[in-house]
């Protein structure tokens, strides 16, 4: 049984491979722009399909292609900010009303989440949707969301560890997991707002602890990083999501390149542009890397190749190295743009992306949530969803 489940395997992967492969090899440069305004306007069309399929106050979370099951979370998951964020996105690019009118739906049974103490992923719920918001049309009651949600997040800061607390479960005693890099930019908004220095402090405060602690010799990182919540000191470095505490769990390197690339945006400090190349590099130059630029769920898997990718770590890579791209002058600037390229390329071909009206409604198939917990194995995910758009979003608005 297992054999055949390893060949079933492996011929899948192998056939993701080459198939992306060849679908990448036929696009040429010229055709870049058409290529981004068709995925744009098929995104369009397949979230207006999925928006046909949400219960009332509930968000899309995933879909499950054997059993059709379409599963949605409630606003206090961490994911809930992605789908409103999405359709700003969309509606950007659009101006369809109707995308409009479908975050502003959501975003009023979201805005309860900002009092929400219990997590840190108050920046991926808050920012990627009433942020954007904002830039799109400000408003006082929108500002004053924001404000919240960075002083509920801000209360989770502690001087001793001089990180904010991610989880309050778990085995450890004050976990904190390199994806907590991403709920940083709240924090800098919020300065910038108020002018209240408190935010900023504590998220260069946090970018500096994750530097020396998470971060390995090759510029890896380490999932979870557990802390003495009186001394400061790190009992632990283990992992949660990844194959091991020694790993690489893509996903993670992707979030720790996006939070150093957008903590230089808001500090233009070069320390945090020398650590985001560091891990860029390490990315790209993975001798585990795919040739389609989608890596596999941990570059350490030992099952690789014929284990699960992970569309979602290639997303968020793509949309950080395009940003990173500007802070950057050549061969760097150049070596980023095109790897960024190719997994946009990639993602858009049908091997990743799916047919208007299948997938549940999502765009990207093919991402790993939490594979040791066999949950979300190679499903479609909004944040692959999200990041994938805004990587298509920034590409275009580089190409003019
Ligand atoms: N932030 C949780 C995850 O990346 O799965």
């Amino acid at each position: 049984m297992k054999i055949k489940w390893l060949i079933c395997l492996l011929t899948f992967g192998t056939i993701i491979h080459f198939t992306a492969a060849a679908q990448t090899r036929k696009s040429s440069p010229a055709d870049l722009k058409t290529l981004i305004d068709s995925a744009l306007n098929r995104a369009v069309r397949q979230y207006s399909f999925l928006g046909t399929q949400l219960p009332d106050g509930l968000l899309p979370k995933t879909y499950y292609w054997g059993t059709k099951k379409f599963e949605t979370s409630k606003t206090n998951w961490w994911t809930s900010g992605f789908y409103p964020g999405t359709l700003h996105y969309l509606y950007d690019y659009s101006k369809n009303e109707s995308i409009q009118k479908e975050a502003l739906r959501v975003e009023q049974f979201l805005q309860k989440e900002q009092f929400n103490k219990g997590t840190h992923d108050l920046g991926f719920m808050m920012y990627n949707s009433f942020g954007h918001a904002n830039q799109q049309n400000p408003s006082k009651q929108t500002e004053d969301i924001l404000v919240n949600s960075a002083k509920s997040l801000s209360s989770r800061f502690r001087t001793t560890t001089g990180t904010i607390k991610s989880w309050d479960h778990g085995k450890w005693q004050f976990p904190v997991i390199i994806d907590n890099m991403m709920n940083l930019e709240l924090l800098f908004w919020a300065t910038k707002y108020t002018k209240d220095s408190t935010y900023y402090k504590i998220a260069v405060t946090h970018a500096n602890t994750t530097l020396v602690n998470h971060y390995r010799k090759d510029y890896s990182s380490y999932h979870v990083i557990d802390y003495d919540s009186t001394t400061g000191v790190v009992r632990a470095k283990n992992t949660h999501q990844g194959y091991s505490d020694a790993s690489a769990w893509a996903r993670g390197q992707a979030w720790g390149l996006y939070g150093y690339v957008s903590t230089y945006r808001y500090t233009k400090d070069k320390k945090y542009l020398a650590q985001a190349n560091q891990i860029a590099h390490f990315i790209m130059h993975h001798p585990r890397l795919p040739e389609d630029g989608i890596p596999f769920w941990d570059f350490d898997s030992p099952d690789i190749p014929a284990t699960y990718r992970d569309a979602s770590a290639g997303a968020i890579t793509a949309a950080a190295l395009l940003e990173l791209s500007q802070y950057n002058a050549a061969p760097l600037q150049k070596e980023y743009l095109q790897m960024a390229e190719k997994i946009i390329r990639s993602l858009s071909t049908p091997t990743y992306t799916a047919n208007i009206g299948e997938n549940g409604g999502f765009i990207l198939k093919h991402s790993t949530g939490h594979l040791p917990a066999n949950s979300e194995v190679d499903v479609p995910l909004t944040y692959a969803d999200y990041y994938y758009v805004e990587a298509l979003v920034r590409l275009r608005s580089m190409l003019k």
